[in-house]
């Protein structure tokens, strides 16, 4: 089952329970006369759906649907068991989770749960059970989500002892996990494997690789059992998803959006304003999760209430942050919330309607964005991103970068931005997947940090190159097994073969340091990697440190290796922006892959429909008007004319253009 997309979906988050039904009708009417074609609904409803063991109550949910159902308003169903209700705490207190330093954490602040309690499970199950019996064959609900944001850790003694059996699962024998651990290091040799803890702080880094797979399995485990009693009560073509929060880096997202049908993420800007550059790479993210197009399942209709400083969004923003989304891939757009509700930890919170029932100012906007969609839902039913460019993104080497640094402001995915960045500036569509992905179809592969390698990598990366494809290897690949473990070899591992060069030494700097190359003339940044060349005058240097520390001084700090039919960037330092986007750019020629070049903050992005024809997202991030060329006549969507030469864009303006058959880009 495909799940292929319809239409482009826009609504909200709906709480009807907030509310007395008298007032449903009216909220109604406001959502439809803002376009709103879906609601997510109940994925905080527990204790209003079941107050006791066997008291359930789904009338209500049902007159919501149908009432929304009567008016074209499809549903989207929560499983809602991120928050599971007082009764059921009071029976099983020992299903709150306990926090790292031993506390049991508090009832009320939801997802107060141990994934792995048993109690919790089977009253999971019941819920589950029964609103999948109720409302699984409901025509009006599309989807489902799975609880919400899974973000807890617990650290009980139950946690604890699973985790134990997950480790003699994984190792069978002590001696392979001490062997793997390097457990001899400060006396850390385990005789039995319940004298294995759960790390709490900076601990054996095989040990903290492990409680964060053993999190990712404990979430996999229980979401699967909810899939399993969903799955065989839904009528065919009802998706079930689970809404991530982009780069968030709790559990492997890979291992959980494994057994789902769709991806889908929540998206908040928090303090400031959007940068479309960095926030594209987190949709790109998202739509890596199943390679195919995601759910924007919440994004920030205004202001958020829980970050130091809730400031809204200039209007317009969060218009174009809705388009913006779109052109990478999302299917559909639901702002959290549709209403305040009068109580609870978020009154503070953007919403469409506020406490006195009335729309606020961003209505407006957000009336605006329905009927657009409505214009362009059928152009983009089906539609999709495409690209011969892919990023490796690998969350085991984020964690083990992340728990040792060695340069305190050095950052898994700042790095991995700063490679996205450059790249999206040229309007370049990226895949971001699994450094697990095959790699077949790509032109580009860009690596950051790919510290973790196994054989499997190992061997399609060379197959990638090989075959002709252009890999870019940066700093810190290539250190460490998939037990932490630093490998027997110097940087890059294996990959040395490919790269034509190993790292004789790598530093954290103190301050920046002087890069000059054949293209660039620069600096470097928190970290330099001393390359040592291997491959006689086949790995080309192309950019060498300055004078700096002695060490690095002439040395070389990119370079360039041909192999098979492919070719390898090894690129040893942390550039500055300027230097990276000249990099980028040459390494973009050196692939044949096209860029597009307009103004600062004028993003270009495709979706291509099913008949192959190309749809061009012109979005203007930026507050000025500005006038964009455009290079062939086509109709523009959403005002049905036809453009040509200047395109004039008002500020956080959009154009989505059509490329007529046979006119070709200038
Ligand atoms: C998260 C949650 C929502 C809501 C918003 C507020 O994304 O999923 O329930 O709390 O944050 O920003
Ligand atoms: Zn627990």
């Amino acid at each position: 089952m495909s799940f292929t997309n319809q239409k482009l979906h826009f609504g909200a988050a709906y709480y009807p329970e907030h509310w007395s039904e008298e007032r449903w009708s009216e909220d109604i009417r406001l959502m439809k006369a803002a376009g709103m074609t879906v609601v997510r609904m109940a994925e905080f409803a527990w204790s209003t759906l079941q107050s006791g063991p066997d008291n359930f109550n789904f009338d209500w949910l049902e007159r919501a649907i149908d009432q929304l159902a009567a008016k074209g308003i499809d549903t989207v169903l929560g499983t809602p068991t991120a928050a599971p209700p007082a009764w059921l705490v009071q029976k099983y207190p020992d299903l709150l989770a306990v926090d790292e330093s031993g506390r049991r954490v508090q009832f009320g602040n939801r997802c107060h749960y141990c994934v792995n309690s048993p109690e919790f499970h089977s009253a999971s199950q019941q819920i589950v059970k029964a609103m999948a019996d109720r409302f699984g064959d409901d025509p009006h609900v599309i989807g489902w989500q799975i609880d919400n944001e899974y973000n807890r850790v617990c650290y009980c003694e139950r946690c604890q002892s699973l985790f134990q059996q997950y480790l003699q699962d994984k190792f069978v024998s002590l001696e392979a996990l001490n062997e793997h651990w390097s457990t001899s290091y400060w006396s850390q040799t385990y005789s039995a494997w319940e004298q294995i803890p759960i790390p709490i702080g900076p601990h054996n880094p095989g040990l903290m690789l492990e409680f964060k797979h053993f999190i990712s399995e404990s979430y996999r485990k229980f979401q699967l059992m909810q899939l399993d009693i969903l799955r065989p009560r839904l009528k065919p073509g009802v998706w079930v998803t689970h809404n991530f929060m982009g780069w968030y880096n709790g559990f492997d997202h890979y291992t959980l959006t494994k057994d789902l049908d769709l991806a889908s993420w929540d998206w908040y800007v928090g303090s400031g304003y959007h940068d479309y550059l960095q926030s594209g790479a987190a949709h790109d993210l998202a739509r890596g999760f199943k390679r195919r197009n995601f759910w924007l399942m919440e994004t920030q209709p205004g202001n958020v209430n829980w970050s130091p400083l809730n400031n809204s969004l200039n209007k317009g923003e969060a218009h174009l942050m809705a388009w913006h989304a779109v052109a990478h891939g999302a299917d559909a757009v639901l702002y959290w919330q549709w209403r305040s509700a009068p109580g609870g930890q978020e009154q503070y919170h953007g919403s469409l309607i506020d406490q006195s029932g009335q729309p606020r100012p961003f209505y407006a906007e957000a009336q605006q964005l329905g009927g657009e969609f409505k214009i362009a839902s059928e152009w983009l039913a089906g539609s999709v991103v495409k690209t011969d460019v892919a990023m490796l993104n690998c969350y085991d080497s984020r964690w083990s970068i992340g728990w040792q640094r060695h340069h305190h402001d050095f950052d898994y995915v700042a790095h991995f931005n700063n490679y996205y960045r450059p790249l999206s500036a040229g309007n370049v569509n990226v895949d971001i997947i699994s450094a697990d992905e095959p790699l077949d179809g790509y032109k580009l592969v860009v690596a950051p940090s790919l510290l973790i390698l196994n054989n499997k990598r190992i061997a399609q990366l060379k197959e990638f190159v090989k075959n002709g494809g252009c890999l870019v290897l940066t700093l810190r690949c290539g250190m460490k097994d998939d037990y932490n473990s630093l490998l027997p070899s110097r940087q890059p591992g294996s990959l040395a073969e490919l790269a034509g060069l190993e790292v004789e030494e790598y530093y954290a700097l103190h301050d920046p340091i002087p890069v000059v190359g054949d293209i660039f003339n620069g600096s470097s940044r928190l970290w330099a990697e001393r390359l040592k060349l291997l491959d006689g005058n086949l790995t080309i240097p192309i950019a060498r440190y300055g004078v700096c520390n002695g060490w690095l001084d002439d040395q070389a700090a990119v370079a360039v290796h041909q192999y098979g039919k492919g070719i390898v960037f090894y690129i040893g330092a942390y550039l500055d922006e300027f230097s990276q986007q000249a990099l980028i750019n040459h390494i973009l020629l050196t692939a044949g892959i096209s860029s597009i070049k307009t103004p600062s903050g004028i993003e270009v992005r495709t979706r291509v429909r099913t008949n192959g024809e190309e749809l061009f997202f012109v979005l203007n991030h930026t507050r000025a008007e500005q006038t964009f060329s455009w290079p062939w006549p086509g109709v523009e969507l959403l005002s049905g004319q036809v453009r040509t030469g200047e395109v004039k864009l008002a500020p956080y303006g959009v154009a989505i253009l059509s490329k007529n058959a046979g006119d070709n880009p200038a």
